[in-house]
Order: structure tokens, then C-alpha cells, then sequence
């Protein structure tokens, strides 16, 4: 997965407000942090859109499963600390003030025990009074399976077409992404396979809360697939 869209991923998703979304998070840890806001890992960071604009605001470390992926991050955010690593069991050995896995990338998780692992690990890198905030994927109501989904890019040094069919299977939701790539290196054609588990809204809080969190939900979240924050109680005795 993202393999050989990773160099452009960045073009794919150029409609996606990643400034406008970062301000909002920042917002939304401010409100619910109970300790000053220092610290922050994106975790499932990806290409590092989202940390280009928290490094403005924080101290920011990045981790990511796929190397493409983080090899983009790497090149535009000089002087972060990028981890490779798997959210289900990466230990950094450091506590944060905020921790924040967005644009459903906790959709990858597989099965609601997964989910929990997976929240657990992120909460364990909280600091008392910190935050998580968790961007949900799509739950089984508001799924549309049958919705036809494409996606252009029209740059004079690259065209793209992206082509996406999706079903589900069993509690998955399955897209194949067909990519169509003209650029510079040629017309390159290729298909990345992307499972993502259709979580309810209560595996999710139960998964926050079973982790020890404080949790909130923000229905309508960055781009309307709702947002989970969940605070570590205590708070800083520095304060
Ligand atoms: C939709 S992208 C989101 C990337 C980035 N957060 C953003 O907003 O653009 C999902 C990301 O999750 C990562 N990912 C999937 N499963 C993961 C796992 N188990 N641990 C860490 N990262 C994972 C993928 O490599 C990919 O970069």
C-alpha cells in the first residue's frame, strides 16, 4: 500500500486543506489539553502534510509503516525525527503532549482488537494531561459502496487519473486504486489495494476509554468522518 503512489500522493491529495486542518487540531487540543502544548507526534504521518504545519507550532516527530511514504516526508521536513514503525507496536521511549493519527489511518487496523492495541500504543505515548486526537474512517451507515470515485490531476509536469472501485468484504472496505501516471518518467499504469475495517462509533470510543482516556467525540471532524480525543487524566504539576 501507497508503495508506488508515494511520490504522488502529495498531487493526489492537493484539494485537501492540510493548513486549515492543522489549525483546527491545534485548536482543538488547545481546548482540551491540560498541560502547556509542546510536544507532538502525528502518528501514521504519511507524507508529513499535516507536520509541515505543526512544526510551525510544536516540537514534532513523525512514524509511518511505509518507507515510500516517509521518504517524501523525510526530503521536505529537514531536521524532524521520522520513525519508521508500526502503530500497533512502536515504543519511542518518549511521552508527548499531544498525539494525533489523521485522516483515517486507524482504518488500516484490521480487527477491533487491533484497534484497541493500536489506541493503546498511542495513548501510552501521552503525557498526564495530554491529548490524542484519532480521525476516524467511515463507519458501516454512511458507507456508499456503490459511489464511482476518480480523481485528476492536471499539472503541466504530470497528469494523473485515479480510479477507485470499492466493495465491501466482511467488515472491510475494499478499494482498488487504479493509478494512470504521465509524467517525466513515462506512462506508468498500476493498482494498490487498500483495506480499511468499517469500525462502529462505539469500538472506537471503547477503544479510547479501554486505553484510560477522557473521551470526546466531534462528530462533523476535520472532513466529516468524525474525530475522537481522548485526554490522559492528571496534568502537569509544572503548571
Ligand atoms: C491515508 S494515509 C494518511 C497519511 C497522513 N496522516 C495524511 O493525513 O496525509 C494513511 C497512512 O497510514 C499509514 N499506515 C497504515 N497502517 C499503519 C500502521 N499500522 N502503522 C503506521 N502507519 C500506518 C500508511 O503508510 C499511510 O501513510
Amino acid at each position: 500500500m501507497y508503495s508506488k503512489s508515494a511520490p504522488w500522493y502529495d498531487l493526489i491529495y492537493s484539494f485537501k486543506d492540510y493548513a486549515g486542518e492543522a489549525d483546527r487540531v491545534r485548536s482543538l487540543l488547545q481546548g482540551h489539553a491540560r498541560r502547556p502544548l509542546r510536544r507532538l507526534l502525528d502518528v501514521a504521518c504519511g507524507t508529513g502534510e499535516h507536520l509541515r504545519f505543526f512544526q510551525e507550532l510544536f516540537e514534532v516527530e513523525g512514524i509511518d509503516l511505509n518507507e515510500a511514504m516517509l521518504a517524501v516526508a523525510r526530503a521536505k521536513l529537514p531536521g524532524v525525527a521520522l520513525h519508521h514503525g508500526d502503530m500497533l507496536d512502536f515504543d519511542l521511549g518518549r511521552r508527548f503532549d499531544a498525539v494525533v493519527c489523521l485522516f483515517s489511518a486507524v482504518g488500516y487496523l484490521r480487527t477491533k482488537e487491533e484497534l484497541e492495541t493500536g489506541v493503546a500504543q498511542m495513548a501510552r505515548h501521552l503525557e498526564p494531561g495530554g491529548v490524542l486526537i484519532v480521525e476516524a474512517w467511515i463507519t458501516p451507515e454512511v458507507l456508499e459502496p456503490d459511489r464511482l470515485h476518480g480523481i485528476y490531476v492536471d499539472r503541466p509536469e504530470v497528469k494523473i487519473a485515479r480510479m477507485t472501485k470499492s466493495w465491501v468484504e466482511g467488515r472491510s472496505s475494499v478499494m482498488d486504486m487504479h493509478h494512470l501516471v504521465n509524467s517525466a518518467r513515462g506512462v506508468e499504469y498500476f493498482v494498490e489495494r487498500h483495506e480499511l475495517t468499517l469500525f462502529t462509533h462505539e469500538e472506537y470510543m471503547a477503544a479510547l476509554t479501554d486505553a484510560g482516556l477522557e473521551v470526546a467525540f466531534d462528530r462533523e471532524g476535520l472532513i466529516g468522518r468524525g474525530l475522537y480525543l481522548g485526554r490522559l487524566p492528571g496534568r502537569d504539576t509544572r503548571t
